[in-house]
């Protein structure tokens, strides 16, 4: 039985106090029941049109109906009740997903009118009194988000943004970032190749791009020297997704050429960027590493935020960490002289370094998040925590 309006007689406050509570829980329900954007609209009009909407039955059945002595007290009780329907009404559609509106539609220029749109509605009686539809505005994705910081630590220090394209040549890829054809590091890289290309030469294959490190080479092929770039971008690898892997993630690049830069600068550069993303506690490590491009390469591991360092957390070993007081953060090195021959830079005279990090993997950390698959998902229950 759907909820009525019940005449009120008696006006006592434990009377009042059922009669209230009846109405709110039938708020509650029927709230609960719509779906769709049509069914909001039922909602809406059953509670809040101007015509026989409940609330406006309140006014008569229950306000209008009571004794002078009980007026005050009614008309309170309506005032909050009457708070409470607008907002869950709002709050209802906020939930439902968004179709098209089924109901007025606008019609052309009208014939010998003087007007150019005329509004007409289908059911003839709109109620211009009723509230909007209000959309929620959203915020910026976790993803974006971080990586709009991370560009901002290097912008700070004055290094400018470029982009390259997601669909690459085997060319940028590897070729000019000396990775040798049929080389085992290409392997590293769980490339999806776009199909039916065996036509063309291994170097205008086109790929999705497995790092943002071709923005490196399309910078120094379009400026000399010196170079100071950050490249935030999407990149693709064929990886099965799971708790850590997404076959889409997103990376920032950074480059800097100069006279004169040596792997000091290279630290000191990425300990900076580290404490300004994670705080200035963070302590950074360089391990030994391998890139084709850069030489000598290293992994930045940075101290364990979750365990200060320590390893061990409330007792128990660090699972963060998983006990060692580190976690490994990015890839970097100076750049090999070998990628210089393939842009035109003097290798005698310039030097510079590169660095890589994936978005999702600092964001994962930043936020606490334990599955990268939430950030692909699109539930809004996740999203909203965000704003
Ligand atoms: N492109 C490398 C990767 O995706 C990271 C990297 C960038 C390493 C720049 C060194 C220099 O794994």
């Amino acid at each position: 039985m759907p909820y009525t309006v019940p005449k009120l007689t008696n006006f006592s406050t434990s009377a009042l106090d059922g009669a209230v509570r009846e109405l709110l829980s039938a708020l509650t329900q029927e709230s609960a029941a719509v779906a769709s954007e049509n069914d909001w609209k039922t909602f809406r009009d059953r509670w809040m049109a101007r015509k026989n909407g409940i609330l406006t039955q309140l006014n008569d059945l229950w306000l209008k109906a009571a004794p002078g002595a009980n007026k005050r007290e009614v008309g309170q009780r309506v005032n909050e009740l009457k708070s409470k329907v607008g907002p869950t009404v709002d709050a209802t559609l906020a939930r439902v997903p968004s179709g098209a509106l089924s109901k007025g539609r606008f019609v052309g220029r009208a014939k010998g009118g003087d007007s150019a749109f005329q509004y007409r509605d289908d059911s003839e009686n709109l109620d211009i009194t009723l509230p909007g539809i209000r959309r929620p505005i959203g915020v910026e994705h976790p993803v974006i988000n971080t990586m709009n910081e991370i560009v901002g630590v290097f912008r700070n220090l004055g290094y400018s943004v470029e982009e390259g394209p997601e669909i690459e040549t085997d060319y940028y890829n590897f070729e000019a970032l000396n990775f040798p054809p049929n080389h085992p590091a290409r392997d590293t890289q769980d490339t999806l190749f776009i199909a039916g290309q065996e036509s063309k030469l291994l170097r205008d294959r086109l790929l999705l791009r497995t790092h943002t490190s071709p923005v490196q080479i399309r910078t120094m092929q379009k400026m000399k020297p010196p170079v100071r770039v950050v490249c935030p971008g999407k990149v693709h690898r064929n990886d099965a997704p799971d708790a850590t892997h997404s076959p889409i993630f997103h990376q920032v690049e950074g480059l800097a050429v100069d006279a004169n830069i040596t792997f000091c600068d290279l630290k000191g550069t990425l300990d900076h960027a580290m404490k300004a993303l994670f705080g200035s506690s963070v302590k950074t490590r360089f391990y030994p590493s391998f890139f084709p491009f850069t030489e000598p390469s290293a992994d930045v591991q940075i101290s364990c935020i979750f365990c200060d360092g320590k390893g061990v957390r409330d007792g128990a070993p660090c699972r963060n960490c998983k006990a060692s007081g580190w976690i490994e953060l990015l890839g970097c090195g100076m750049v090999d002289p070998n990628v210089y021959g393939f842009v035109d830079y003097d290798p005698a005279k310039v030097s510079g370094f590169a660095f890589g990090m994936g978005v999702e993997r600092i964001a994962i950390l930043k936020y606490g998040v334990d599955d990268i698959q939430l950030f692909f998902q699109g539930d809004v229950r996740f999203l909203e925590q965000f704003g």
